[in-house]
């Protein structure tokens, strides 16, 4: 069995305590395809005897309602908005990932603390900042780093969803048309990924390919580290 390492000093009360499961994140800008593959991973996993728990960002009991309230109303101000973010991860850290983690399961978290790191730094926040107030959060054991070009984005998102304010970081470009915000958005959120996934050596994984060759290499990936 492994203790697990923090990005920064371990909080105290977990320092040295023994975790038995694994910790995966699947990351990626806005409408990449994460929410699909998370699915298929845990049913992939389950099937395989794997006891699973799934955590997404701002899911928390604590603030998930207040954020969603927050965001509706376009007012969110950067630093409001990467303190959420920090309470939000920090509750479901305590309530939901070190319990699991203890406990022997593999937890599959659809997105993570990057997710902040580069929303919060496009919109002005300062990197070493950033970097200390969420340096209590544990190193996952894999970050899959699906990625999708700018425009190849736009085009999915439009398929699905729909382009929403926040995804085309719209508070950062009022002028622009939502098209244009959208593309110009993802492409500062994809540098910050680019740069993060060289850095910390994410598992990059070509999200253009169809879903299921996509899965099969995230399959891959998770294969090797759980035969670890
Ligand atoms: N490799 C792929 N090729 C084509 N379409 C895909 C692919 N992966 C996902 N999709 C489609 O893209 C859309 C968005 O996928 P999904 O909801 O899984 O993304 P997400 O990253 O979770 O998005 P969000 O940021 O909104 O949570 C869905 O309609 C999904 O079927
Ligand atoms: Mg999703």
């Amino acid at each position: 069995m492994k203790t697990i390492s923090f990005h920064g000093a371990a909080p105290e009360y977990l320092t040295g305590i023994p975790m038995a499961g694994r910790l995966i994140v699947v990351e990626g800008t806005d409408g990449v395809g994460r929410s699909t593959h998370v699915v298929n991973l845990r049913q992939w996993l389950e099937v395989s005897g794997h006891a699973v728990v799934e955590t997404g960002w701002t899911r928390s009991k604590l603030v998930g309602r207040t954020i969603d309230k927050a965001k509706s109303g376009h007012m969110l101000s950067p630093l409001t908005y990467t303190l959420l973010y920090a309470c939000d991860f920090a509750d479901r850290l305590e309530k939901e990932i070190i319990p699991a983690l203890r406990a022997g399961y593999v937890v599959l978290a659809d997105r993570y603390i990057y997710t902040a790191l580069a929303r919060c730094s496009v919109r002005g926040m300062e990197t070493e900042w950033l970097a200390r107030l969420f340096s209590f959060a544990p190193v996952p054991d894999l970050v899959l780093y699906l990625r999708l070009d700018a425009p190849a984005l736009a085009r999915r998102v439009l398929l699905s969803s729909g382009i929403d304010y926040w995804e085309a970081g719209k508070d950062m470009f009022p002028q622009m048309d939502i098209y244009d915000s959208f593309v110009a958005y993802q492409s500062r959120i994809l540098e910050q990924f680019d740069a993060m996934c060289q850095e910390r050596s994410f598992q990059p994984v070509d999200a253009r390919k169809p879903i299921e060759l996509v899965q099969d290499e995230l399959r891959s990936a998770v294969a090797r580290l759980l035969r670890e």
